[in-house]
This record gives structure tokens, C-alpha cells and sequence, in this order.
């Protein structure tokens, strides 16, 4: 079997300067786009790669609102899960099957939050067999994905950006993956087609999140997230989001109508032509 311990000079090299996606050169503690004169920092080996000044404003209240719930974001998933009497195990279980990561593959998860779905794509797939690229907003709760891999001793890059503008180079990603942040997106359809952007031809994406009705019936009367959530319009649909360029759509309702899993793949033709 494979395994793709990429060395972690290598894997820098996948990043991009998410302004103008200039490649960017390590120096010292930093990354730095010579082209268009940008400097990045690292902090504790994880690249900030987010504009803060230019992020929308949905975008920063929910960067603020997952700021403060990292910490205890594990045991309010842990609670929910109880509640749903393991339904939502069931869906992260389903999700990770779902992906078929194969050995050698590179994955891409958008908004990774603290990694509890590490575990379940490691049933699937060891995760020292591929390699693990996460990406949050939240710098607290990329640290707590970060103490998960080092419990699991997997080697992954984790990266602090915004994932309206995703800071890699066109047809990186074999395998790409979001749970859970895009309802309350800025711009959703614009995530939506920067993954498919960073995937390669055929790569699988799959996109999971809860249902309108959720967002209006839990987030926008919750008392610790009502006030993040109060502009997010309740009347989206995902499947708008669906970009150009793609094939094989699906959207699927789970959980009894509660969640949704929303996928589809980059166009093999038309990539092929591009590159
Ligand atoms: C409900 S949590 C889901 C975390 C994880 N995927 C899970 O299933 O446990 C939503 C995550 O989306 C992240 N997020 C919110 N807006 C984002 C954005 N514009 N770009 C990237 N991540 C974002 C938050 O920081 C948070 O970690």
C-alpha cells in the first residue's frame, strides 16, 4: 500500500496567495508572494491565509460566534449525538463512506472544525494513506483539530482561510469535502465553485450541511447562535450553488429531511481541455 507522507516543504507548496493565486515561498516563518508582495504568517505550523479586513460580514460573525464555542464544540456535538440517538455518527459514518478515498489520494476539507470526522474517514481509509488537507476560518477550532491529528499521529496540513477563496492552485484535489459551515456562508455558490476550481478531473465533492428548516428552527432561536444567524436568509436551496462545469449532481435529504448531502463531480471534459 502507499502511503503519502507528503514532506511538509511540499505540502506548503499547494498554497497559494488566496488574493491573486500567486505561488508563495517559505521564508523563515513566513509565506511570501514575491509577484504580488504579500507576506503571510505561520502560527504554529498552521498558514494564515485569511484576508481579515475584507471578510464579509456573515463570515465574520461566524468566525467570532466558532472564536468562542471551540472549545466546547466537541461536547455539544457529543450531546446532539445523544439526542439523535447517533444519528448524526450514522451521517458522518455515511459521509466518509461516501468519499471512497483511495490510498495516495490528496482530500481537501473545507471548514474541518475541530476534525470530528477524522476518526470516521480513518474506518475507511488509514489516514497515513492519504494525504489530509483542512481548512477552517476559525483559528480556535483549527488548534483543536490540531491536537486530534496529533492523537491520531496523522499527518495533515491545516490552514486558516476563508473558504469563499481557497488558497490553492487549480485541479489539486482528488477527493473534496465540507460539512457544515456553507448555509451560513457570505457567499455560498461562490465556495461551491472554488472547490470545484481546486478539484482535479473527476474528483468527487461532496457538500453536507442542515436544511433551511434547521437554520430557522434551531440556529435562528438558539440562544448562543440566534444572534450569528439572524440576516442568513432561510429561504436558500443548495442545489443553486451547483456550479458550471460539473457532472454527475446528486442532492440527497438525510436525517429526516434535517440534513442534506449535496454532490457532484468536476467535468472531466472540460478540465481535460483547460490543462
Ligand atoms: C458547524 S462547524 C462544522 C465543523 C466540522 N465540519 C464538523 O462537521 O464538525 C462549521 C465550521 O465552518 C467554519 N466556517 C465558517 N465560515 C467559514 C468560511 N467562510 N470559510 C471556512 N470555514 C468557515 C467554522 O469556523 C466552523 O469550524
Amino acid at each position: 500500500m502507499p502511503t503519502t507522507a507528503i514532506p511538509p516543504d511540499q505540502l506548503l507548496s499547494l498554497l497559494r496567495d488566496p488574493v491573486d493565486l500567486n505561488p508563495l515561498e517559505l521564508e523563515g516563518d513566513a509565506l511570501v508572494n514575491r509577484a504580488g508582495a504579500r507576506c503571510y504568517t505561520i502560527a504554529d505550523s498552521i498558514p494564515v491565509l485569511v484576508d481579515q479586513a475584507n471578510l464579509g460580514p456573515q463570515n465574520a460573525r461566524i468566525q467570532k460566534m466558532y472564536g468562542w464555542m471551540a472549545k466546547g464544540f466537541d461536547m455539544v456535538d457529543r450531546v446532539g449525538n445523544l439526542f439523535s440517538r447517533g444519528a448524526i455518527i450514522k451521517l458522518r459514518r455515511l459521509m466518509a463512506q461516501k468519499l471512497a478515498i483511495k490510498p495516495g489520494d490528496c482530500l481537501l476539507y473545507t471548514s474541518i472544525g475541530t476534525g470530528l470526522d477524522l476518526p470516521y474517514l480513518a474506518e475507511q481509509t488509514p489516514l497515513k494513506q492519504f494525504q489530509l488537507v483542512g481548512l477552517d476560518l476559525t483559528m480556535e477550532m483549527l488548534r483543536q483539530c490540531q491536537k486530534k491529528l496529533a492523537e491520531l499521529c496523522a499527518n495533515a496540513l491545516l490552514v486558516q482561510a476563508n473558504a469563499e477563496r481557497l488558497p490553492f492552485a487549480d485541479g489539486t484535489f482528488d477527493v473534496l469535502l465540507h460539512v457544515g459551515g456553507i448555509n451560513l456562508f457570505d457567499h455560498p455558490a461562490q465556495a461551491a465553485a472554488e472547490m470545484a476550481r481546486v478539484a482535479k478531473p473527476g474528483a468527487l465533492i461532496l457538500i453536507a450541511d442542515e436544511t433551511p428548516k434547521v437554520v430557522k428552527e434551531s440556529y435562528q432561536k438558539g440562544i448562543f447562535t440566534r444572534r450569528a444567524v439572524k440576516d442568513i436568509s432561510t429561504k436558500f436551496d443548495p442545489r443553486t450553488w451547483v456550479p458550471a462545469d460539473v457532472c454527475d449532481v446528486n442532492y440527497e435529504e438525510v436525517w429526516r429531511g434535517k440534513g442534506y448531502f449535496l454532490t457532484f463531480r468536476r467535468n472531466r471534459f472540460v478540465r481535460e481541455q483547460e490543462t
